[in-house]
């Protein structure tokens, strides 16, 4: 496992301890200095060059030292994708990981003794996070720092809640239960419309010459990026205009998936898609993530046919459906405009909306 350590000048005496119990128990440690426990420094320099490192995956974990910790996992949770545990004990080591997934530690130089900050140490990289409901918890961080950003797209394997309130606010009518299937329709449609707005963010413009009825200028257009949009059937059927309306020109293919309502495993039963495939880019649209079987499913389907980058598009997703997709698929985004909270005993999301199949085509 590759650490990387800093500390200020005031954690410098306990890092210069702790290095060797790390390399004692076989890692391989890089040491971001700062490298004198005399001369002043300013603590931010050393934390944010730190958790860059951690949260580009160069390394696997990061620990921080300076005189009470505080400063350090301050600056250090300022960087996106580095979650810093302030521990001052073996419990809020222990909890940081199992609850928390922390991948940095801080500990105050001025305020712990060696022995406790070796235990400390030793106790946060021995152990593992829980996963379970605290999955739900880390996922809504991680899609926050995303909503933040503005950037979607660039990086692969995100899950990305789109708090957007217009958003927010057709969501919580298409879950009432009162909600008509005219309107449920319509709302779908609008989601969709609004999701997408976000998504298509990053499409590459270029530029082109337009005449005004002034003048000639200079203007931006779509840089032609090939776009695919694959519903599921039957409830993916329900975003398609809201998005065709936005980019007219995506090619749509359909995949026939529906869920075994014993084993909750998806059959597979019509897939028709464009004949480039492997040239586009896909979203594929499902309103319910539940268990994850029939996106998983979809996904590979798609893939198989030669399409290198996909991107998942739901309602409403279920923290265990967006982990069975990341695992078979990390290169996939899944963008939704809600992270719910479980599924029940018959794989529906709780709070969730029901079955969105019926609710879209007044089935039941
Ligand atoms: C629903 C939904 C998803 C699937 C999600 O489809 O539209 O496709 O369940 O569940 P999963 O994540 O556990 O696989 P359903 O099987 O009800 O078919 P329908 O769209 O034809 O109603
Ligand atoms: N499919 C749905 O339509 N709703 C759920 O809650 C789960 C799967």
């Amino acid at each position: 496992m590759r650490i990387v350590i800093g500390s200020d000048h005031a954690g410098y005496e306990l890092k210069m301890k702790l290095i060797p119990v790390l390399k004692a128990i076989g890692a391989e440690v890089s040491d971001f200095g700062t490298d004198s426990g005399d001369v002043s420094c300013d603590y931010p320099d050393i934390a944010l060059q730190v958790a860059k490192i951690v949260a580009t995956g160069e390394a696997e974990k990061g620990i921080l030292v300076c005189g009470s910790g505080i400063g350090m996992s301050i600056a250090a949770n300022k960087v996106p994708g580095a979650y810093c545990a302030l521990c001052r004990d073996i419990s809020d080591a222990e909890m940081s990981r199992r609850h928390n997934n922390s991948n940095m530690l801080s500990i105050g130089g001025r305020t712990t003794d060696f022995s406790v900050a070796e235990e400390i140490v030793k106790t946060w990289l021995g152990t593992d996070f829980d996963g379970d409901r605290h999955v739900r918890r880390t996922q809504k961080i991680k899609a926050y720092e995303h909503s933040l950003s503005k950037s979607f797209g660039q990086k692969r394997g995100e899950i990305v809640i789109f708090d957007h309130p217009l958003v927010q606010h057709k969501v919580s009518i298409i879950r009432d239960v009162k909600t008509s299937v005219k309107e449920f329709r319509e709302l779908v449609k609008e989601i969709s419309s609004l999701m997408v707005y976000e998504i298509t963010r990053d499409l590459p413009l270029e530029m082109i010459d337009v005449e005004t009825p002034l003048t000639t200028t200079k203007a931006y257009a779509l840089a032609g990026k090939k776009l695919a949009i694959v519903p599921i059937l039957r409830a993916g059927i329900g975003m398609v205009d809201g998005i065709i309306d936005l980019i007219p020109n995506a090619k749509v293919g359909f995949i026939g998936l529906y869920r075994d309502p014993e084993t909750l495993e998806p059959v597979e039963y019509y897939c028709k898609l464009p004949g480039d495939i492997e040239d586009r880019e896909i979203f594929l649209l499902d309103p319910m993530l539940a268990t994850g079987g029939s996106s998983a499913a979809a996904i590979d389907m798609i893939k198989k046919k030669g399409a290198k980058r996909v991107s998942l598009v739901c309602l409403i997703a279920a923290p265990e459906g967006v982990e069975r997709v990341h695992q078979a698929h990390p290169d996939v985004n899944v963008y939704c405009a809600s992270l719910d909270s479980h599924l029940n005993d018959h794989g529906y999301i709780v709070p969730g909306l029901g079955d969105a199949g019926d609710r879209l085509f007044g089935t039941k």
